[in-house]
């Protein structure tokens, strides 16, 4: 009798603590760190740690780039904390775009559910990959790389975007080099782009100096 007690105490006990990690919803109360979020106490943990409703909704597209992204990242959806994946929604209004970026942390996968939208990324060799999407047609655009989607089409455009981490990161070209304060004589020495093209672009983004 004492064996079969001592299996059945084991495998309970391992049951009780693989449980515990199977996930770990994030604590949104806690920091961030390199390795996700703190995870919320199991026990407080329920289903509405792994539902969210909020890319049911088009994005507002009334913006400089006619277009919207609604993520599910860690920090609007904390059940994918520590899972490796993530999504976003992308509404653009004809000649909508999002603008070149990349992120990161992770490559994405585009599909396109409304419309038509041209996309596509810039390797490292700068070579250019881009291609018209319609509706159903997917794209992948590999981790780290400069890419884009613009809407071509003659009506609405509507994409999700999924992502290989819970936080993908992400960094808009333009904000990057016109949205922040580096002197506008350094971003023309490090750019080769004009002055007088610099200062409008950081008028309208919001940079300055
Ligand atoms: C969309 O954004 C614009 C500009 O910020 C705003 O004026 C408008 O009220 C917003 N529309 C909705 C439906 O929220």
């Amino acid at each position: 009798m004492l064996i079969p007690s001592l299996l059945m105490f084991s495998l309970l006990f391992v049951s009780s603590f693989a449980s515990v990690q199977d996930f770990c919803v994030a604590d949104l109360k806690q920091s961030d760190t390199p390795s996700g979020f703190p995870c919320k106490d199991p026990k407080k943990v329920t289903e509405a740690d792994f539902v969210y409703s909020g890319i049911g909704k088009a994005g507002n597209t009334t913006n400089l780039i006619k277009a919207a992204v609604t993520p599910a990242f860690t920090a609007q959806f904390p059940g994918v904390n520590g899972l490796g994946i993530s999504i976003a929604r992308l509404d653009l209004a004809v000649g909508g775009v999002i603008p070149m970026h990349t992120h990161p942390g992770a490559s994405e996968l585009l599909v396109v559910i409304e419309g038509t939208i041209c996309a596509g990324f810039i390797s490292s060799a700068n070579t250019v990959y881009f291609k018209t999407l319609n509706k159903g047609d997917i794209m992948v655009f590999p981790q780290g790389l400069l890419h884009f989607q613009l809407n071509s089409g003659k009506s609405s455009a509507q994409a999700f975007v999924s992502f290989g981490s819970a936080v993908p990161g992400l960094q808009i070209t333009d904000f990057a080099l016109f949205a922040n304060e580096l002197p506008t004589e350094l971003v023309a020495a490090t750019t080769f782009l004009d002055v007088a093209q610099i200062k409008k672009l950081k008028g309208v983004l919001g940079g300055s100096n």
